[in-house]
């Protein structure tokens, strides 16, 4: 049975717009398929991510305090997920390893951040390593790779299958990299390494997400890591 790991940006799963009619949609979609590929999801922090680590900032919190601050927040997305799918945790998985190790056919794991210094892209990464997963599906909130940043450029143009290699030409070049960032770098070079596809597609768009999870055709990108 194939393996994939979705890594869930937070600003996909609570945008503050419907948010539980959403991830209900996602849970149930989730469900429905997790006895044809074994799923495991990273969700990200999202909106409360950002607002703890802004306010943390104004309060004086160093590079660590505000990771641990969104970490936290990424936790708690994991936690909502998982009530979703009717089976929240006390605490969910902290390490890459536990999730991997609970992954089964027909279950879906669910966890958040791990430790601070990098994003909930490069632990889905870790995950699929630990995992031994086929594929690592980016549900974000741009709907495709793009030749430059559409939201500035009108003729940026939609990629609809490129190379790791090309990938990692783009996340490196970024200065800054961070929230605008198609994927985390460090994400990459794993992925890179690990010879892991992954698949860049508009998370709020179930059907989407549902056909990149199986391994269907998708309208996002195609990152081919061989
Ligand atoms: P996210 O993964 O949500 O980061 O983690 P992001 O760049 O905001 O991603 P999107 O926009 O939701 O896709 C939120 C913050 O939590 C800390 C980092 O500070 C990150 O920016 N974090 C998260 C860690 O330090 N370690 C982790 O393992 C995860």
């Amino acid at each position: 049975m194939e393996k994939v790991v979705v890594s869930i940006g937070g600003s996909i799963l609570v945008p503050g717009n419907n948010d539980s009619e959403f991830i209900l949609k996602l849970s149930e979609m989730l469900r429905s398929i997790c006895d044809k590929v074994q799923i495991a999801v990273v969700c990200g922090g999202g909106k409360t991510a950002r607002y703890y680590a802004e306010t943390g900032r104004a309060l004086g919190g160093n590079t660590y305090e505000l990771d641990i601050l969104g970490i936290g927040a990424t936790r708690l997305n994991a936690q909502l997920l998982s009530l979703a799918m009717g089976d929240m945790p006390d605490k969910v998985p902290e390490t890459t390893k536990e999730l991997a190790e609970s992954s089964a056919p027909g279950k879906v794991v669910i966890m958040g951040g791990t430790v601070p210094g990098h994003t909930t892209d490069a632990v889905a990464t870790m995950v699929a390593k630990d995992m031994g997963a086929d594929r690592i599906v980016n549900a974000t909130s741009v709907d495709a790779v793009y030749t430059d940043d559409p939201r500035t450029n009108k003729d940026a143009e939609r990629i609809s299958r490129m190379t790791i290699r090309e990938l990692k030409d783009i996340v490196y070049s970024e200065h800054g990299a961070s929230k605008s960032s198609v994927f985390d770098p460090l994400g990459v070079k794993i992925a890179m390494e690990e010879k892991i596809d992954i698949l860049v597609v508009d998370g709020r768009d179930v059907d989407e997400l549902r056909n990149a999870i199986l391994g269907n055709e998708i309208n996002g990108t195609f990152i081919d890591s061989h």
